[in-house]
């Protein structure tokens, strides 16, 4: 039996495997992450750099040498590779934990293929036991509470936490996401939010489960 760290370290290697020479790639945030910038560490000569989706992932980056690239200067990526709270058997994915999710979304749009890497514990037959999170304009947070109730769950204030964006975050709890494309609309309608950090859209590519390439449903 392998520990969740292990598990979340096979997925990181598994994933360098589609790293491929001169490419940029995306990387994302959080502790299985963190495996796959030291393992991206080697390749480093072999690609042009990295387009980052946290202060945390930058400092990670560039402490291994890894040059970091504006997403505006480099255009569409080929690769985007990060991990996730939750993942249901269509890819669908909950993402956020770490707070970085508006800019983790942004990337997984600009991505031709998003690898998602997870220990087996990410794994769930429906989202939503992990907290929703959802970046908002600080002035909406009650407003944004308020509608997120009027949805069904419950909202829960991040106190203290400011994103790399200069925004709050609300973790909705007590969801249970059958729908998981319409509650994405709902949330991203709600005038202060910046983004929700339910990944149902633009879902990932591929998964890989404690180093193993999982199938869609
Ligand atoms: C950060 C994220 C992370 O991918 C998610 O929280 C998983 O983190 P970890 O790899 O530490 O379990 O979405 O915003």
């Amino acid at each position: 039996m392998s520990t969740v760290d292990e598990q979340k370290r096979a997925s990181a290697l598994k994933a360098l495997e589609f790293v491929e020479d001169g490419m940029v790639v995306g990387v994302g945030t959080g502790s299985t992450v963190r495996h796959f910038i030291e393992g991206l560490a080697a390749l480093q000569d072999r690609i042009e750099g990295a387009v980052s989706s946290s202060e945390q992932s930058t400092a990670l980056l560039k402490q291994h040498g890894i040059r970091v690239l504006d997403l505006n200067a480099v255009g569409p990526l080929a690769l985007y590779v990060d991990g996730a709270d939750e993942c249901d058997p269509f890819n669908r994915l909950i993402k956020g934990g770490g707070g970085a999710l508006t800019r983790e979304k942004i990337i997984a749009e600009a991505s031709e293929r998003f690898i998602c890497i997870i220990d087996k514990a990410k794994n769930v037959e429906l989202l939503g036991r992990f907290p929703l999170p959802v970046e908002v304009i600080p002035m909406a947070r009650s407003l944004v509470g308020r509608k997120i109730v009027a949805l069904g769950g419950q909202p829960v204030w991040r106190e203290g936490v400011l994103t790399d964006n200069g925004n709050w975050i609300i973790d909705i709890h007590h969801l249970r996401i059958v729908d998981p494309l319409t509650l994405e609309r709902e949330l991203n309608q709600i005038p202060g939010v910046v983004a929700c950090g339910l990944f149902a859209r633009r879902t990932a590519d591929t998964v890989i489960s404690a180093g193993e390439l999982r199938k869609k449903r």
